[in-house]
Order: structure tokens, then sequence, then C-alpha cells
């Protein structure tokens, strides 16, 4: 087709920049795959047997654009017990195609043509996209190995404008593994104060942290539910990535346009889907800690295996389901290093500059992956490394 068909939006959104490696992937065999973005463990059965019902009950027609009230008021519940947020479910809450879904609608309800968009680097690569989607400016900011991925909150200060619309967090944070602490949340809420400005707060991974970390929404500061939107998902707390649903919190008046912006772009999330979320909010929480558990053994055989290879230094991640090695010291780039593990060990890690150019000189390894083929990838990259020497 005429490439002149093409939107100049379109053309401007960046492809993945793992692509590639999977294509490769393709033709090898027996490769053990650590770049998954998602749990591996399936749906709790409370769940599908809640959606399957749902489906005979006759919930199979539309539902409010901002999602079932019955939706609405579980995730309020949750919001104030477990976030420490008070949300009205009729004004402040909307259920959504994901957290791709609300992060989609916040951008399209913030951004005007030129707005900027502070985003983490390295971050998740659809942020990028996202802002760009909605004719926005993505300005990354850094974070830095030596802050352990910390926000250096005055060096965002000196990158507003007066184009800055929004600062955009994520903690626990994909592609670090890190948790921000209580005192970047307050600067970060204090500057977005000061400086009048939106804060757009993806919490994806909030259940999922282990030792002594513990996860702050900055929308529970006081006077920051107004200013901030703040996205949840199912997806990872309850392993449900295929069930695309989530939702966002922020003032009445932001819900009402992502509600109107919605209806016009894909109507509402599945019926299904929001009537299983809710026996996922409602419904016993052990399936969760029993993941979260299997989560934090395979992060201690992680942090385990890659200490004993020399020449890949990291932090050890508090949250998600990933770690973050800087992998500089082979003075290759991450993609070269990337490719040379999936080569020579057949092992798939995703290079850190998918996630942003601040992602160089690092790899994000995912270990939502059986401990026994943890084990055996660790065994081959430590074996691959040593014949780089
Ligand atoms: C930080 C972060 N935000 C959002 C998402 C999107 O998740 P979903 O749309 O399935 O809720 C992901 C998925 O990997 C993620 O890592």
């Amino acid at each position: 087709m005429n490439s002149s068909f093409i939107s100049r939006r379109a053309r401007e959104v960046p492809k993945s920049g793992i692509r590639e490696m999977f294509n490769i992937a393709q033709r090898l065999k027996d490769v053990i795959d650590l770049s998954l973005g998602e749990p591996d463990f399936e749906t709790p059965p409370h769940i599908i047997k809640a959606a399957i019902e749902a489906m005979k009950k006759g919930y199979t027609h539309y539902t409010p654009n901002k999602g079932l009230i019955e939706f609405r008021e579980a995730v309020a519940k949750k919001l104030k017990l477990e976030n420490h947020i008070d949300a009205d479910p009729e004004t402040e809450v909307i259920a959504t195609v994901g957290s791709m879904g609300a992060l989609s609608l916040a951008m399209l309800t913030i951004i005007d043509p030129g707005d900027e968009i502070l985003i983490p680097s390295p971050g998740y690569a659809s942020y990028k996209s996202q802002v760009l989607m909605a004719g926005g400016k993505p300005i990354p900011y850094r974070l830095k190995e030596d802050d352990e991925f910390q926000p250096d909150v005055e060096e965002i200060s000196e990158m507003i404008t007066d184009r800055t619309k929004a600062i955009l967090i994520n903690s626990p944070s994909n592609p670090t593994g890190m948790v921000f602490s209580y005192d970047v949340i307050k600067e970060i809420a204090d500057l977005a104060a000061d400086e009048n400005l939106v804060v757009i707060s993806d919490e994806a991974y909030e259940r999922i942290i282990y030792e002594n970390a513990y996860h702050v929404s900055l929308a529970s500061l006081p006077g920051m539910m107004h200013r901030t939107i703040s996205i949840f998902t199912f997806s990872k707390t309850y392993a449900m990535t295929g069930w695309r649903i989530g939702y966002a919190v922020a003032d009445k008046e932001i819900i009402s346009e992502m509600t109107k912006l919605q209806e016009h772009l894909v109507a509402h999330p599945s019926s299904i889907s929001q009537i299983a979320a809710i026996a996922a909010l409602t419904g016993p929480d052990h399936y969760v800690k029993m993941m979260i558990n299997e989560y934090a053994e395979r992060r201690q055989i992680i942090i385990r295996g890659l200490s004993k290879i020399s020449n890949i230094r990291f932090l050890k991640s508090l949250g998600a389901f990933y770690i973050f090695p800087n992998i500089s010291m082979f003075r290759m780039s991450s993609r070269e290093f990337t490719m040379h593990l999936l080569e020579d060990a057949g092992v798939i890690v995703v290079p850190g500059t998918a996630f942003g150019r601040f992602g160089e000189g690092y790899i994000r390894i995912s270990y939502s992956i059986p401990r026994e083929r943890l084990k055996e990838a660790l065994e081959r990259i430590a074996e691959s490394v040593e014949r780089l020497k």
C-alpha cells in the first residue's frame, strides 16, 4: 500500500524493540524465555467460575461506559482499604481495558498538541508511544542505578517548562523492579502541586512487592487526589492479562472526560471481565498470596544465581517480577549482549534500550517462569558469560 496513506502519528510511534529477537528465537530449539511481562500462572478458579456464571446470567450486553456500578463499588472499597484513596464510585472511578486502556484515555484527556509529559527512562515502552499517539511530547527523566532507580526529583524539576503538563510515575517499576520510597513519592507530589502538574501514577504491580518494601499511592497524600490519575489493573495481581480489565481513579471532571472518550473508542471493557474482576476483589486472597510467595522464591534464586556471575552487577529489586542487571562491564551494547545470550545460551532477555535510551548498559530479566527453568537459564547465562571473557 502507498505509504502516503499512513498518518504521521502512526509513523512516529516506534516499533517494539524486541521483535527482531523473537524472530531469531523462532528458529532456535529449547530457548528459555526470561522476557515475559506477564504472570505465568493461570487465573484463579473462582474468578473463572464467576465469569462463566456471568455469561449464563446474561451479562452479555453493553454496560455503562464507566463500567458496571457493582464493579466501581468493589473498586472504591478496595481503594479505601488498600490504597487509602477515598473515591466516589459514581463519579471518580472508570473501568478500563487494562491499564493500557486507562493510560491511553488519560493521555487523550489531558494532552494538547505539543504538551510535554515527563516519563521515566528506563520505563515501560508504551508510555512514549501513548504520549505520541495523543499528540504530546514525551520527555524522558532518568532513573539512575546510583539512586537505586528512584527518580531524582531535583533533576525532574529542572526539566519542567511552560509546556509540561504531567509527570508519569510507575512504582513498583517496570523494568527496574524498584519500589519508590514514601519520601520520593512525597517530593513528586509537592513538585506537582508547586508547578500545577497532573500526576499519572501507574500502579500495575502494586501488590507484587518483597521483603519490607511497601507501596504508596501518590493520590492518598493530602490534596493530591484532584491532580492525580491513578491507574490499576487486574492483569498482574490476579494473572488476568488476557481479560483486559483495569481501572482509573481521578477527579470527577477527568473521569467524566475519560468516560466520554472511552464511549467512542471501545465503549467499555468486557462485561464478563468486569464481573470476573469483582470476584477477584471480593473473593479469597490466598491465590494472590501464593503467586507472590512463588515470585519471592524465584527472586531469591535469581539473586543467588546472578551473584555468582562476575561482571554482572545488579540491585536487589523489591517489586514486580523483574530484575535489571548492569552488563556494561562486557563492553557490548545491551542489544549485542542480549543477542549473544540468545544465540549462545538460548536464553531470551530484553535489552535495556527497549525501555528508553537510559536503559543502555542493562538487561531486563523476568522471573515469571518456573523455578527449574529459571535455574537452568541462570546456569546457561553463567556459562555463556564465561565464554565472553
Ligand atoms: C508498568 C506497566 N503498566 C501497564 C502495563 C499494561 O498492563 P495491562 O494493560 O495488561 O493492565 C504493563 C504491562 O506489562 C506494565 O508493565
